[in-house]
């Protein structure tokens, strides 16, 4: 890193550390432990993500790395600290929140996110604006920490909240990175394509989430990767259903389970149809082939036409003659 970059990381790494430490062992972070322990993260979790907590206070992070060399301008271009409008001075962005610090690819903290604790007008979760270390959208939540399980298992799950990620690898599934709230980039797609190239996309099952995991899907398909998705019961995430129904089971039936790219896709284009409507059933059928004229197994081809023409009653002559047209048309 250029001197500049080192000082932000070194600012992030002294304070990362008072919150840990304010969050594990004084009463002031009490309540926020008993809320992370009741949501049933361990104590160990914790401190292998390095999770802290940030006082009420409006100038503990100005004051603390202020004592420690840093001037207000560093703190402020590190998003740390925010001008104050009329006023002078400065005062701290996250306060009264659970800290989860966010590693940079050699596992230093480079920004946080922070989680309110309440329910409040408030956003649930606060970022580290842009800044020179950090960049939201090419941001990997537990890259760092994933990369050699990612390499020995030979395939990473991709989650969408780091919540997802912190409760799997406590299920043992320690292969596990998500975004920062953003879509996928092509900047995430090589960074996990350096280590693998197998993603399973592990997604909340709200409508959001669906919607997200087609995107991401088919950004990596595009890219080469091998895609399989997981199908959670409607409304959990997997961090909910962890917590609900155990590791074990995770990593059975959601792991274990995720569907191919092509079996999710044709989930995919069920939701919100009617499929007694001929018209959206028609729609249904004409969706699918044109998905399946893209596979380049002609026995998997094969295999859903097969299971298409059984489920419509639709004669198998016809199904296999359009697919032979789209096909073509797709070449
Ligand atoms: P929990 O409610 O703590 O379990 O979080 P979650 O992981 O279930 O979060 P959710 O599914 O609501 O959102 C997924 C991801 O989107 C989070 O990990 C955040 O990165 C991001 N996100 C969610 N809410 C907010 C928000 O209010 N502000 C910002 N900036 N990002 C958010
Ligand atoms: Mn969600
Ligand atoms: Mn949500
Ligand atoms: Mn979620
Ligand atoms: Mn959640």
């Amino acid at each position: 890193y250029p001197a500049e970059h080192q000082r932000m990381v070194d600012a992030h790494e002294l304070l990362g550390k008072l919150y840990h430490h304010l969050l594990l062992n004084t009463k002031e972070g009490s309540d926020a432990l008993k809320y992370l322990h009741s949501r049933g993260f361990s104590t160990e979790g914790i401190r292998k993500f390095k999770i802290g907590y940030s006082l009420p206070e409006w100038d503990m992070a100005v004051k603390y790395l202020s004592k420690r060399g840093f001037t207000e301008e560093e703190l402020e271009s590190a998003g740390l600290i925010i001008k104050r409008e009329n006023d002078s001075g400065f005062f701290d962005r996250f306060r009264n929140r659970i800290m989860f610090p966010l590693f940079d690819e050699k596992g230093r903290i480079i920004a946080f996110s922070a989680r309110a604790i309440e329910q409040s007008d408030s956003p649930k979760y606060l970022n580290t604006p842009e800044t020179i270390i950090f960049n939201k959208s090419s941001l990997l939540y537990n890259y760092h920490g994933a990369r050699s399980e990612i390499r020995r298992q030979g395939y990473a799950v991709l989650f969408e909240g780091f919540a997802d990620v912190i409760s799997a690898d406590e299920a043992d599934v320690k292969n596990g990175v998500a975004v920062m709230g953003t879509s996928l980039t092509n900047q995430h797609v090589q960074q996990l394509r350096r280590l693998t190239d197998t993603i399973i996309i592990c997604f909340d099952s709200d409508q959001a989430g669906i919607e997200a995991s087609n995107r991401a899907g088919s950004l990596l398909v595009d890219q080469g990767l091998e895609v399989k998705a997981s199908m959670l019961p409607q409304g959990m995430d997997p961090d909910d259903y962890i917590r609900k129904h155990g590791a074990e089971k995770f990593r059975a039936d959601v792991i274990g389970n995720a569907l191919t790219w092509t079996a999710f896709k044709l989930h995919y284009y069920r939701f919100g149809k009617n499929l007694q409507n001929e018209g959206e059933k028609l729609k249904y059928i004409e969706e699918v082939m044109n998905e399946l004229s893209k596979l380049n197994n002609p026995i998997e081809r094969d295999l859903y036409i097969r299971q298409i023409a059984d489920e419509f009653s639709l004669s198998l002559e016809v199904l296999e003659n359009q697919q032979k047209q789209l096909v073509q048309a797709e070449e």
